[in-house]
């Protein structure tokens, strides 16, 4: 048995959106702020419709999710040097955000819910004196935020919540998203909006909004804002404010436009698609899968499982072998960057090199694999059952330990 789709296809933009495109283009008018008086670009649209998805009065579509950490910082009032706790599970861009707004990260381990291990934050929020919590939901896998949320109070952190792969998904009936004091969305292409580049910064506090746009390179018309607070608030931080440069155009906004529309629905299709997967792993003796929380109403583009037994040198052979197979999955715990992924040791540029034992321990037996749209449900069960079959034939030759997690 072999898989013949692709890990990395996603599914085409919405015609609405590459009719809406071909009118940008046509018109030429592809800068948010090249409108006529009283319009309101796409760009604006985007933001609107993105701030009533999240029931928040403020937004701010940019360049990426990457740029909207580091200008949320930025906006939190960080200075050189400041502290930022951050789960070490996370992808590279978050601690570079961190470096970028002059920030030093502060690794705080995982659990084996992927989560923030809410016992070393308040160790370390106690130890570090940060004010910052840059807090992944690191694919998909969302923390106790009534617990986060205590912590975040007993030690007065600012909380921002990296949301590159929770938009649509909830906790405990909340908007994941609307627990920081600010929120950053990615809508890079393999993210549950796409637009190839794009992030969207989302906050209810309006002295974050308007230093964040102006940080983002509104020069002197940020009164063509809607999802924004009123220009005399801007008029106060003009002279202060730097801009990073950093906005999004209406090309972008003209597709993602649509693909808002149609979130729910997509969060609907992954999850079938990642129980589907779900129940052929269980069934494996050799799996673990990640237990959740009944209040996280998470939103699978990926799964995530442990393989308790199986020795470094076997997941690589189990890598390999699903390959041939047409399965492109990922091993967390390479101590080898590769592709989208690198590991907290492989940040050679933080000043802090401590080894993360638990960290180390989970991210060692954690496989992940992508869920593109573009698979049927059938696809998924293929998949499951390939990988399982790979992790059965492994496990039965010399690359395993008898222990487990
Ligand atoms: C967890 C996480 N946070 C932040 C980002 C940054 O997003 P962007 O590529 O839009 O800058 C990514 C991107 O892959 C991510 O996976």
């Amino acid at each position: 048995m072999s898989f013949l789709k692709s890990f990395t296809q996603q599914e085409a933009i919405p015609d609405e959106g590459i009719q809406a495109a071909i009118e940008v283009m046509k018109s030429g008018r592809l800068h948010r702020y090249n409108v006529n008086p009283g319009e309101k670009s796409l760009t604006d649209q985007l933001e609107l419709e993105f701030s009533q998805y999240m029931e928040v009065d403020n937004c701010l579509a940019c360049a990426s999710c990457g740029y909207a950490l580091h200008i949320a910082l930025k906006a939190l009032g960080i200075k050189d040097g400041d502290k930022v706790l951050c789960n070490a599970f996370t992808l590279a861009p978050v601690p570079g955000a961190i470096d970028n707004a002059g920030g030093i990260p502060v690794l705080v381990d995982i659990d084996q819910k992927l989560c923030i291990d809410l016992g070393d934050l308040e160790n370390k929020a106690r130890i570090s004196g940060a004010k910052y919590l840059l807090l992944s939901h690191m694919r998909g896998h969302i923390s106790d935020m009534d617990l986060v949320m205590q912590i975040c109070k007993d030690f007065n952190l600012l909380l921002i919540e990296d949301c590159a792969h929770t938009m649509g998904a909830k906790w405990n009936g909340k908007m994941s998203g609307s627990f920081g004091d600010v929120a950053c969305f990615s809508t890079q292409t393999y993210k549950h909006i796409n637009s190839g580049e794009g992030g969207l910064l989302i906050t209810p506090h309006s002295e974050v909004i308007t230093k964040a746009i102006i940080y983002s390179g509104s020069y002197m018309l940020y009164e063509k804002h809607y999802a924004a607070p009123d220009k005399k608030e801007f008029d106060a931080i003009k002279y202060t404010t730097p801009n990073y440069s950093g906005r999004m155009d209406n090309l972008r906004a003209a597709i993602l436009l649509p693909q808002l529309k149609s979130l729910n629905q997509k969060c609907i299709s992954w999850n079938e698609r990642y129980h589907s997967m779900h129940q052929i792993f269980q069934l494996s003796p050799h799996i673990e899968l990640i237990v959740r929380d009944a209040k996280e109403q998470f939103v699978a583009s990926s799964i995530q499982f442990f393989v308790p037994t199986l020795l470094p040198s076997g997941f690589q052979s189990l890598i390999d072998q699903c390959e041939a197979k047409g399965v492109t999955i990922k091993w967390f715990g390479d101590s080898e960057p590769s592709g989208y992924t690198s590991k907290y040791d492989s940040w050679h540029y933080l000043k802090d090199q401590t080894r993360l034992e638990s960290t180390e321990h989970i991210l060692g037996k954690l496989i992940d694999i992508r869920i593109p749209l573009t698979f049927t449900i059938d696809d998924c069960m293929t998949v499951a059952e390939i990988v399982s079959k790979e992790v059965e034939i492994i496990l039965g030759s010399a690359d395993s330990e008898p222990q487990s997690t």
